[in-house]
Formats: structure tokens, C-alpha cells, sequence
């Protein structure tokens, strides 16, 4: 048993604890409150930690990423920088099918050294859960090998990870309806078999899925007991936020062209709406409106959409920054975005909080101020990272 004290400043995230001790058993915290309510009970039997009057807050949660890619899209990102937009580029057979090459030509070695170098450096930055998406491979055994690799990084790298298997695009050369009956009928199938993804997500939108096929490819993934996910309204309006919302998605993500009704839809719901300024900012365009989301009661997460197209992004942080920048957040509905309605957001209820019977993963902020921690830009603040009450990394 651990006893971490001399915590300046603890969020839970929901509740701020000043002078706060944390104690930890087999990986997951079993006390934590103010050291001065500590009960006389923890005191024998553990080991000691003083986290010397800095603070800590919950390991952060990115609930949205395409983690495992290889190649380059430096000259697509030169052409979008002079005017060249997103989606023309994509019609045209570039963007996601370029990254769709280079993932096929590369072997599974490659493909996850790239990952577990990605993972490590959002490990020091404080990540320590990340979801990981497919969706480079198209073809079902191109998915399946990334899949593999997704889930050899989850078990080489201390942070917990939930793969996904995503329906990007309909890959060149395939009639849609027999691409999707093949999604449906095989791949879905085989990866709930195998037991390779928790979630299917769908990129709807034009220039990848409809509403209709949407629709189909959830009610596949939900008859092989897989969660369901969906990229929605991000470069038009297609109605996938309000399908997610009905069928009792985990998250709808992007909703750059959400209006009020979607997030009535998404208030009434269980669907967490996942907001991802990276590629907003990539991309040139504007978050929704988040104040109102908020007011409507919508709950919201933030993901980096980590990416090598639309989100080059390794910084978690970062985009709660934009959060609060761009978005009108505080502070503190930032750090819920980026840890507890994250994990939420992956059906994870034990991960990106600091409660009794949590997984304690958290990170010491190298000030005595917690929310210091998005306070400097383009800096991380993470002194120290643990991982299920484990210390991966001290900068001192
Ligand atoms: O979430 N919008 C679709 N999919 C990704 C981008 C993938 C890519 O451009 O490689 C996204 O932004
Ligand atoms: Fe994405």
C-alpha cells in the first residue's frame, strides 16, 4: 500500500482537494480526501511517497485517436496551407487513401514502432489511457493487421488502451453496398470474435459513409456486442449525431456543424459529444458552438483526433487549451473534457478520475497549482506520470 502526501491540490476531477492525501492498494486508489481527515488505519502498513507540495490531477484520457499510420502527408498539409481543401483533396484520391498505401506497404514492426514512439511521448505529456482507431487498412485484412498491432501496443505499454475498428471510406476499386455487406457480415464478425476492438465507429459524412449505411453498420456492431461510435456533422450535416444519439452511441465526435436540436438530442441521451480542435484548427474551421452545447446540457469530452491528415496533434493538453481559448471553457470543465468525460466517452468508469476504487493513474504537476498545468502553452507540465500507482517518468 502507497501513501502519496503532501499534495498541494488534488482534482478528482469533479472536486478540488487542497492539502490532500492519496492512498493506493494493487494499482487503484482506495483513500483519498484531505490529509488531515486521513483515517489513523492507513497509516500502518505503507510505503511513504511525499509528492513535495505540488499538485496532481487524473491521468488524461484520449478518447479519439488514429494512433498507428505510416508514411507522410507533409505535401497534402503544404497544399491545404495554400488554399487546397480537405475534401477535394480526399475526392480527388488523396488524403486518407494516401495514408491507406502507406499503411498497406508497411509491416506490422514498422507500423507499431511508429505507434509505441506516439504512445510514449503522450505518455510523458500525462495520456494514460488513449483509444485507437483503425481505418488506414479498408481491405479486412489491412484492419485486422492494424488491429494486431493496436492491441501488441496495449500490451507492451503500461497505458490502458481500447482499440476501435473503424468504417473510414469506401476503398477505391469496391462497389459501396458490397463493401458495407463486408464490414457487416465479415470483418465485424471476426473482430468481435477475436475479441481485437470494443467499439465500431463510422466517419459519416460526404465523401465517406451515408446516414443509411451508418445506420446498418451499427446495428452490425451492436448484434456482435460491440459500442458504437460515429465521426459526425464535420464537413457537412448528415444527421449521424441524432442517429448516435438514438442508438445509444458512446460518443459523436467533430460536430463542428451540430445545431441546437443535436444537442437536444445528445442532452437526452447517453452519447458523450467529443470535440476535437485540432482538427478544427487544422482545418480551418470553427468549433461549434460549445457555451451553448454546455448550456443545452450536453456532456463533452475533447480528444487530440491525433491523425498524420487532418490532426497532426500530440498534445492532449493542448487541445483542452483550445477548449478553453476557443470554446469558452473553464479550466475545470476542460479537465473534465480531457479525463473523466473521455473515459466516459469509452465506457470506462474506472479510468480518468481520483475516486475510491479508481484505477490510479494520475500525474504531479510541477507547481503547487493544478490547473497550472494549462496554464503555459506548448509546454507540458507533467512532472511525474503513474500508471496504476506505478511511476513511469520523473524529470528530475
Ligand atoms: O477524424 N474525418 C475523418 N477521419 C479523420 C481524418 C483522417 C485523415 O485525414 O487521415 C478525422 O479527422
Ligand atoms: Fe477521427
Amino acid at each position: 500500500m502507497w501513501l502519496f502526501n503532501e499534495i498541494s491540490e488534488l482534482y478528482t476531477p469533479f472536486d478540488r482537494v487542497e492539502n490532500a492525501a492519496m492512498v493506493v492498494d494493487a494499482g487503484r486508489v482506495v483513500w483519498v480526501g484531505p490529509a488531515a481527515e486521513l483515517p489513523d488505519a492507513y497509516l500502518d502498513d505503507v510505503t511513504l511517497v511525499s509528492l513535495r507540495n505540488r499538485a496532481v490531477l487524473p491521468g488524461l484520457v484520449d478518447s479519439h485517436t488514429h494512433l498507428v499510420w505510416a508514411g507522410s502527408r507533409v505535401d497534402e498539409y503544404l497544399r491545404r496551407a495554400r488554399g487546397e481543401t480537405y475534401e477535394a483533396i480526399l475526392e480527388a484520391g488523396g488524403g486518407i487513401h494516401n495514408t491507406v498505401h502507406a499503411t498497406a506497404a508497411a509491416s506490422e514492426g514498422e507500423l507499431f514502432a511508429g505507434v509505441l514512439d506516439r504512445a510514449r511521448y503522450m505518455l510523458t505529456q500525462g495520456v494514460t489511457t488513449l483509444e485507437i482507431k483503425s481505418g488506414y487498412g479498408l481491405e479486412a485484412e489491412q484492419e485486422l493487421k492494424m488491429l494486431h498491432v493496436i492491441r501488441r501496443l496495449a500490451s507492451e505499454t503500461p497505458q490502458h488502451i481500447e482499440p476501435t475498428l473503424l468504417a473510414h471510406v469506401i476503398p477505391t476499386g469496391w462497389d459501396r453496398r458490397e463493401y458495407v455487406e463486408m464490414f457487416c457480415r465479415r470483418l465485424i464478425p471476426e473482430v468481435a470474435r477475436e475479441d481485437l476492438a470494443t467499439a465500431v465507429d463510422v466517419f459519416c459524412d460526404r465523401g465517406a459513409f451515408t446516414l443509411e449505411e451508418t445506420r446498418r453498420l451499427f446495428e452490425a456492431a451492436a448484434e456482435h456486442g460491440l459500442a458504437c461510435k460515429v465521426h459526425a456533422e464535420q464537413l457537412t450535416h448528415t444527421g449521424a449525431t441524432r442517429l448516435a444519439a438514438e442508438m445509444g452511441a458512446l460518443s459523436a465526435d467533430h460536430l463542428e456543424q451540430t445545431t441546437p436540436a443535436d444537442w437536444q438530442a445528445l442532452a437526452a441521451s447517453s452519447t458523450v459529444a467529443t470535440l476535437l480542435p485540432g482538427a478544427t484548427v487544422v482545418l480551418r474551421k470553427h468549433l461549434p458552438d460549445v457555451r451553448g452545447m454546455l448550456d443545452t446540457g450536453v456532456k463533452i469530452a475533447i480528444a487530440t483526433d491525433h491523425n498524420p491528415g487532418s490532426s497532426p496533434f500530440y498534445s492532449l493538453l493542448l487541445c483542452l487549451q483550445f477548449g478553453i481559448a476557443l470554446g469558452g471553457m473553464s479550466a475545470e470543465e476542460a479537465l473534465i473534457a480531457g479525463t473523466v468525460h473521455a473515459a466516459d466517452a469509452l465506457g470506462l468508469r474506472d479510468h480518468g478520475r481520483l475516486t475510491r476504487g479508481a484505477v490510479a493513474d494520475f500525474l504531479v504537476v510541477d507547481s503547487p497549482h493544478a490547473l497550472a498545468a494549462l496554464y503555459p502553452w506548448g509546454k507540458s507540465v507533467a512532472a511525474e506520470v503513474y500508471v496504476g500507482g506505478e511511476r513511469f517518468r520523473i524529470s528530475d
